[in-house]
């Protein structure tokens, strides 16, 4: 891993390039709409195995094949229920994976050993053109390295990953801001095991929604999850974040007080001119709070921040996804006043 990392841009021959390094078994990151991915040929098993090696990410991980189209889902994975389809009619492409038994041309380094594979059908359109011009399923976990924030510009990816591999194409900033929904089937069931833009919510007008208590408590060690990312502290800052629960006006009191050397707030945008400390702020809605989380993590390294209190976001919408990474960034660490 010694590589001169070239930034590309999204023009015709710059993609056609990009396309060539996948179509070779090499690793490129690439835009979606929710967050950076660290492509590769998803059924090239040296290819694949470079993806663990640039993130440094543990092997019992399993990646997300990214594919093109609904029609492309019965080459890489079988019984696949109805429930399936009606969603992917919805929702894709878009921001969803849906785990489904994998066929066996998805190799076992891809699906961590599982036999079971998450698909997603992205729909930036710079992801699209990669995956249908290279012809090729990607494999693609998010670009950053593992245990850091996940990248949302190509500026969060060469930082990360330069040297590490041949190629980034810059798409611009990633509209979602936080990993796709991912969910399981289970007799007639859809159970959520990563909340997404694509919320609980949305998905109960198909099916009952399980949501896997994983979303919201730490697994304890040992303990079986039913999605192998579960079992990380994800997303951690070199800051140690603390959430703070309560109202605006207990949570304004708390930081106020709060202050010193590398202290900062992270209240919402609504919050800054109460807050006496420095402070980064993450948007106002859901959405806004989704697209701005991963960036304003990254801001808090730059500066070399040792302690964040966030203002813990609602768990509406998108929010659930926000309060899932944000508990992730903190070690689940919670002070409610
Ligand atoms: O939005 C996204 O999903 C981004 C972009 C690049 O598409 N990708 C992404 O990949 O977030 P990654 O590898 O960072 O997260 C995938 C998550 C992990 O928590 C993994 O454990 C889980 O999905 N996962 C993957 N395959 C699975 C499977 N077969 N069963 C259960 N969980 C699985
Ligand atoms: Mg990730």
């Amino acid at each position: 891993m010694n590589y001169n990392t070239k930034l590309l841009s999204t023009s015709e021959r710059d993609i056609a390039y990009a396309a060539k390094l996948l179509a070779d078994g090499e690793v490129v990151g690439i835009p979606t709409e929710t967050v950076y991915g660290l492509a590769a040929d998803a059924e090239n098993e040296d290819a694949v195995k470079r993806i663990f090696e640039a993130k440094g990410r543990p092997q019992d991980n399993p990646l997300i094949v990214h594919i093109a189209d609904v029609a492309q889902l019965e080459d890489y994975v079988h019984d696949i229920p109805k429930l399936a389809y009606k969603l992917a009619e919805k929702f894709c492409p878009g921001p969803l994976t849906m785990v489904l038994p994998k066929k066996d041309r998805i190799p076992d380094v891809t699906s961590a050993g599982l036999d079971t594979v998450g698909i997603r059908i992205p729909y930036h359109p710079a992801a699209r053109k990669l995956i249908l011009e290279s012809g090729k399923a990607l494999a693609a976990p998010s670009a950053n390295l593992s245990g850091s924030p996940s990248p949302t510009t190509a500026m969060h990816v060469m930082n990360d990953m330069h040297g590490r591999i041949p190629a980034v194409v810059d798409g611009g900033s990633c509209p979602v801001g936080v990993e796709s929904t991912v969910i399981s089937f289970e007799d007639g069931k859809i159970r959520l095991l990563r909340p997404g833009f694509i919320s609980a919510d949305e998905l109960s007008e198909f099916a009952e929604v399980i949501c896997d208590k994983h979303i919201t408590e730490a697994a304890i060690d040992g303990e079986q999850v039913r999605s192998p990312g579960m079992k990380y502290k994800h997303y951690s800052p070199k800051a140690n974040v603390t959430i703070i629960s309560g109202s605006v006006s207990q949570y304004i009191d708390y930081v106020n007080s709060h202050g010193g050397s590398g202290v900062y707030a992270m209240p919402f945008d609504s919050d800054k001119d109460n807050c006496k400390i420095p402070c980064i702020t993450y948007g106002d809605t859901p959405e806004e709070q989704a697209a701005k989380l991963f960036g304003v993590l990254r801001e808090f390294d730059d500066i070399g921040a040792k302690q964040v209190y966030a203002r813990c976001p609602s768990t509406d919408g998108v929010g659930l996804a926000v309060y899932n990474r944000l508990l992730r960034a903190a070690g689940f660490e919670i002070i409610s006043l």
